[in-house]
């Protein structure tokens, strides 16, 4: 598998040389580039305070998440989103066609990411076989759990309580060849990986809604506790389109910080 030049997803000049610092930098290190793609309404908000599936965003966000998703080796999402919004994780037959035609597979690996492990496979992601599923879990997961999911994915299960990311993110570099990783949320995945100064890229789209609500999360969840330090972002693009704009941003990792 090799890393998509997004330069076919958006042609402008600035993603072009986000395109090279991409590379360099997936192949500079010991895993993945992480690109996290949300959406946040006005007030910063990405869900409502019941965290169900919300649709606040234009055909054209979501195709752009699409595009997104279609430009990496991989997709990775949080328990709780994957719950909530029972996605499959797969792509448009014409993004499809695109990827094969650039000798990559037809849709992404998925990858989950739970520290309990309690997945129901009767979720839809586990009832469509477009692409190869990896979980990585601890040994906390139940054995009817393990039993039900084996046969629909592979599972990395860690004997540590929670699953360590820079290892994970090693492991799909090393073993699955993952040059681009696109993260697809949540809020509670995003900020961890922030964390640990692990995302490279952030697709945010603005949204023309306001949800308010103090219990409603924001990009990096609920949690009230400060990051453990601020992060800065430079822009390095920008479109609008009718009454949403779309961003990119890179993230500015501290000297020595990133893994
Ligand atoms: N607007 C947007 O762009 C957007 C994008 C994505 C999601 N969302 C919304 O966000 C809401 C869910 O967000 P969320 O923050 O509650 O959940 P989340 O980040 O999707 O998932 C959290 C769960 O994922 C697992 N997890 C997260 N970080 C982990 C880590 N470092 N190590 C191991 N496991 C980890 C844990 O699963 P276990 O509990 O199983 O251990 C954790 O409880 C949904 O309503 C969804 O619709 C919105």
């Amino acid at each position: 598998m090799s890393s998509v030049n997004p330069s076919k997803v958006d042609a402008t000049p600035s993603s072009r040389s986000a395109v090279s610092e991409r590379d360099v930098g997936a192949a500079s290190t010991n895993r993945p580039f992480v690109v996290a793609t949300f959406a946040i309404t006005a007030d910063g908000k990405v869900t409502t305070k019941n965290f169900e599936p919300v649709d606040f965003t234009s055909c054209e966000d979501k195709l752009h998440l699409f595009r997104q998703r279609a430009s990496a080796d991989a997709v990775l999402i949080g328990h709780t989103s994957l719950e909530r919004d029972n996605v499959r994780l797969g792509l448009p037959a014409d993004l499809q066609e695109l990827r094969s035609k650039r000798g990559q597979s037809r849709s992404p690996i998925r990858v989950i990411i739970s520290n309990k492990g309690r997945i129901d496979e009767r979720l839809k992601i586990f009832q469509s076989d477009i692409s190869p599923i990896i979980v990585f879990s601890t040994k906390r997961m139940p054995q009817e759990n393990r039993k039900a999911l084996q046969t629909k994915a592979t599972l990395h299960l860690t004997d540590a309580k929670h699953v360590d990311l820079a290892v994970m993110l090693k492991t799909l570099r090393n073993q699955y060849k993952v040059g681009t990783l696109a993260c697809e949320g949540g809020p509670t995945l995003f900020r961890a990986l922030l964390e640990e100064d692990l995302i490279d890229q952030l697709n945010l789209t603005i949204a023309p809604h306001m949800f308010g609500g103090a219990t409603a999360p924001t990009l990096t969840g609920l949690n009230n506790k400060f990051l453990p330090a601020s992060v800065q972002c430079s822009l390095i693009n920008m479109r609008t389109i009718e009454n949403e704009c779309f961003l990119i941003y890179r993230i500015k990792h501290q000297r020595g910080r990133r893994k």
